[in-house]
């Protein structure tokens, strides 16, 4: 079959999933809605209100290249939020490539961005593909914030912070734990260095007088995004939720993890890390609220001369994160991305673009600015 759609997202059953569809209908972009179970798809697409006013197809696929290929041949983008990414990202991938499609996904994890920029990257370039894994709020928000410091020259060094009050969703609970077992990487004048395993940072917290607990978090997309990024050196990212409880539970999983999940042999790790996984969030989390679940991104740049400070207050980042898989589409099949290959969000489309987008849509406020040079 080939489709006369522009557009799959790949993974509609799930909570991001859906998200992407109803941005994609706002937009006015016709897609194809594809999952492993075309009921539980279906069921999801019913729910969207106005979905009708957008040419849409629901179609159920096997997570396999052949099958996936079959699917993607004809479309030009295809949006990917089944994960965790290195577990599932790669068929995906593959197909996206063998099909002609660029290839836009949710992820968070440093090890899959990494993976995916050796493995496919420069085969991607070639071909004029885009291969943007990490178009999501965890961390495009915090790259749009990197970037408007960046915008004074002469600053090499970021400090990145990004926190969020919610309910993670079944696979992102998964993914939280997958990323556990990974090694975690910051910049340090364009080296990659392997964080502490148990680092934690007591943060201070813009806009509140509590201050709060951040971890390396996988050690984010941005050390890898700004690796070969000639204004900037040294690159580190602490994140996490606001709820301290719930972060001293992560800190106490991930020694938990170091002391007898990272023990056993390789094969068992995976399962033992989901089993825990589940254990912690087995639901869909209830639809965002913009008064409950907040977002902040903030970024401090320095130089030998100069100093800038970025904050971007939010809402709903699963929001966010449809939002910017949406217009990713929506960008590609109108121009080419302003860079082919592996690229970020920001790199492909633009930041201020990319926050022109969150912004009209209520999502992120304007960001708070301070520089001294
Ligand atoms: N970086 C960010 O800011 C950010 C934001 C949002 C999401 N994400 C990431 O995006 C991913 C998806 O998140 P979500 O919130 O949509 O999670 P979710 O609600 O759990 O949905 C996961 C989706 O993946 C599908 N899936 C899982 N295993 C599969 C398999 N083996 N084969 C085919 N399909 C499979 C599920 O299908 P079934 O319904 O059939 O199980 C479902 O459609 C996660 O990795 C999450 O961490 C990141």
């Amino acid at each position: 079959m080939s489709t006369n759609k522009p557009v799959v997202v790949y993974g509609v059953s799930g909570y991001t999933g859906r998200l992407v569809c109803e941005y994609l209908r706002e937009l006015n972009v016709p897609f194809i809605a594809a999952g492993r179970d075309k009921t539980r798809v279906q069921e999801v697409i019913d729910k969207v209100p106005g979905i009708e006013n957008v040419q849409h197809d629901v179609v159920e696929v096997e997570h396999e290249v052949g099958a996936l290929t079959e699917l993607f041949t004809g479309a030009k983008v295809v949006s990917n939020m089944v994960g965790p990414f290195i577990k599932h990202g790669p068929e995906v991938v593959e197909a996206s490539l063998a099909a002609g499609c660029h290839y836009v996904d949710t992820t968070g994890e440093q090890d899959w961005v990494l993976d995916a920029k050796s493995r496919w990257g420069d085969t991607f370039a070639e071909k004029g593909l885009l291969l943007s894994p990490g178009v999501a709020q965890m961390y495009t928000t915090g790259e749009i914030a990197a970037n408007i410091c960046l915008e004074s020259p002469g600053l090499d060094t970021l400090d990145i912070l990004v926190l969020w009050k919610g309910f993670p969703t079944y696979a992102s609970t998964q993914t939280i734990f997958t990323i556990l077992k990974a090694d975690w990487f910051y910049l340090e004048q364009n080296e990659y260095k392997q964080w502490e395993p148990g680092t934690t940072f007591e943060v201070v917290i813009p806009g509140q007088h509590e201050t709060g607990l951040a971890l390396p978090w996988g050690g984010t997309c941005h050390p890898v995004w700004f690796k070969d990024d000639p204004r900037v050196a040294n690159c580190k990212a602490a994140g996490g939720v606001f709820d301290r409880t719930v972060m001293e539970g992560v800190v106490a999983t991930q020694k938990l993890v170091e002391e007898q999940i990272k023990t056993l042999p390789l094969d068992q790790q995976e399962a033992a890390l989901a089993e825990v996984a589940s254990s912690v969030q087995a639901g869909m989390p209830p639809r965002e609220n913009p008064r409950v679940n907040t977002s902040l991104d903030s970024v401090y740049a320095s130089g030998p001369l100069g100093r800038a400070h970025c904050v971007i207050h939010g809402n709903q980042n699963y929001k966010q994160t449809g939002l910017l898989q949406a217009y990713a589409a929506y960008s590609l099949l109108q121009q080419p991305p302003k860079r082919a290959g592996f690229a970020s969000a920001c790199q492909a489309f633009g930041h201020r673009e990319l926050l022109g987008t969150l912004r009209s849509f209520g999502l992120v406020m304007e960001p708070i600015l301070t520089v001294h040079k």
